[in-house]
């Protein structure tokens, strides 16, 4: 999307909760959740009023510990690294991933993940990798991170791409061809890790999606388009990626500001499909919609075999507190709105459970772009939800609900 809110970066630092006036259901009376189990709006980290958390990020190791990022307005600003050895029924803030390279921070729009399942160059099977925005003044950087022990430490592995800085200013009103790169997502494939970003610098797109390869960590291949339209002020933004075993194919999930809009959502999401994750290019966005109503902002998605013979594509938007599931490998057509207990949020992250890809994990934190009412900060918080239960109950149409601040 646009810029964080770095200016309003405070030097507090996170401790105490904030005082909230219009508290969501269940907010001051929750249960614990069991361990392993399904539950609604976990609390993992509530903010002062100087900070603000968004853009969650989520990875699981082979030993079924979780461990989840976001971004978090200190400074500079740091990704906090929170685990969970119980399912994400309680966690503590384990590590932070630092700039080590840049002399700036970890701004914004992290990535978390994967974990390598074999060698790549110099880094063993099991490095968790991660990236994110490294703002200066005069220069944002994608870098790559990765971590050997688990997520305790991190360490600067190479930089990836690098785009406009902040010009020491913020314009959150718009930034048409600013010459930023945003929103990294780390992708491995047979040996390839490729680092997706939206991508401002062609001069002949407002913004586009690309992407770029590497099969040492260290030396990137050059800038390939997923999502590049034809018509300059179109603004595709914030890849994600899974697979479709069913179908043999990848879909990538963007926003995309200047797509059809048929219900005022200015940034309808739309997916593609493609039988590479380095060619999307050529395939057609279809637009991502239930009965007239678009998924707007921020999209995420996932695959799960839970749900039926093709499994089900799951995809968070940002309009809706209800998740977009598709048992029909994507046809477009077949899109269903399901309630479920999370909050809506910025840039939601989604996670399959290793243990139970019945058991979906959603995360979220604040709206766009930071803090939603004055004095109201919302906290990161967590939801694991079983597929086929959610599928039991009637599809409900997107209903804009749960904006509870
Ligand atoms: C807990 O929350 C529910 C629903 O929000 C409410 O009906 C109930 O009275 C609350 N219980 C307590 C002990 O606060
Ligand atoms: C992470 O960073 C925060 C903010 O700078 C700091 O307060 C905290 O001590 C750090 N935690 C760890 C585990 O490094
Ligand atoms: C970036 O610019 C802002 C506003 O001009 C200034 O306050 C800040 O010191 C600059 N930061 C760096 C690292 O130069
Ligand atoms: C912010 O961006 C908008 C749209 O491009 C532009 O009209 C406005 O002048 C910019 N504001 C600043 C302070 O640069
Ligand atoms: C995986 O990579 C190897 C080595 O580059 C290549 O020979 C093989 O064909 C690839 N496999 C697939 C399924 O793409
Ligand atoms: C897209 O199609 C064109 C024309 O057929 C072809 O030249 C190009 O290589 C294709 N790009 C990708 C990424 O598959
Ligand atoms: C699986 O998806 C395909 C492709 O959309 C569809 O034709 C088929 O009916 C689906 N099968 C089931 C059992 O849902």
């Amino acid at each position: 999307m646009q810029l964080k809110t770095l200016a309003l970066a405070a030097t507090a630092v996170a401790t105490a909760a904030a005082q909230f006036q219009n508290l969501p259901p269940g907010y001051t009376n929750r249960t614990k959740p069991r361990p392993f189990s399904t539950f609604g709006f976990n609390i993992i980290y509530q903010p002062d009023y100087h900070h603000n958390i968004i853009y969650p990020r989520i990875v699981e190791l082979d030993c079924g510990v979780i461990l989840a990022t976001a971004s978090l307005n200190t400074t500079p600003g740091v990704f906090p690294v929170f685990r969970s050895k119980d399912g994400g029924a309680s966690w503590t803030w384990f590590s932070n991933i630092t700039d080590q390279h840049n002399g700036l921070g970890m701004d914004a729009q992290p990535a978390l993940g994967p974990v390598l399942p074999a060698a790549v160059g110099d880094w063993p099977a099991g490095t968790i990798l991660a990236s994110g925005n490294s703002w200066g003044n005069s220069s944002g950087f994608i870098d790559l991170y990765g971590s050997k022990d688990k997520g305790k430490t991190w360490q600067y592995i190479s930089n990836v791409a690098k785009g406009a800085g902040l010009g020491g200013g913020l314009n959150l009103t718009g930034d048409t061809n600013g010459n930023h790169i945003f929103e990294p997502t780390i992708w491995y494939d047979n040996g390839t890790v490729g680092v997706f970003y939206s991508d401002e610098r062609d001069p002949a797109h407002s913004q586009k999606l690309s992407h770029q390869v590497s099969t040492d960590l260290v030396n990137w291949g050059p800038v390939v388009d997923d999502v590049a339209f034809p018509r300059w002020s179109d603004r595709p933004g914030m890849t994600t990626v899974a697979y479709v075993p069913p179908l043999k194919q990848y879909i990538l999930t963007h926003e995309y500001p200047g797509g059809e809009s048929w219900n005022g959502e200015n940034y309808p999401v739309h997916y593609r499909l493609s039988s590479s994750p380095w060619a999307f290019n050529n395939a057609t966005s279809i637009p991502l919609s239930v009965n007239g109503r678009q998924a707007g902002s921020s999209p995420t998605v996932v695959w799960t075999p839970a749900g039926g013979p093709n499994g089900t594509i799951i995809v968070s938007d940002a309009t809706y507190s209800d998740v977009f599931m598709n048992r029909f490998a994507g046809q477009p057509d077949m899109w269903e709105a399901h309630a479920i207990a999370q909050p809506d949020g910025y840039s939601r992250a989604l996670h399959v459970m290793r243990h139970n890809p019945d058991h979906i994990m959603i995360m979220g934190a604040a709206h766009w772009p930071g803090a939603d009412v004055p004095g109201a900060v919302r906290p990161l918080s967590v939801t694991v939800f079983s597929v086929e239960e959610t599928l039991r109950r009637p599809p409900r149409d997107a209903y804009p609900v749960n904006r509870y601040w």
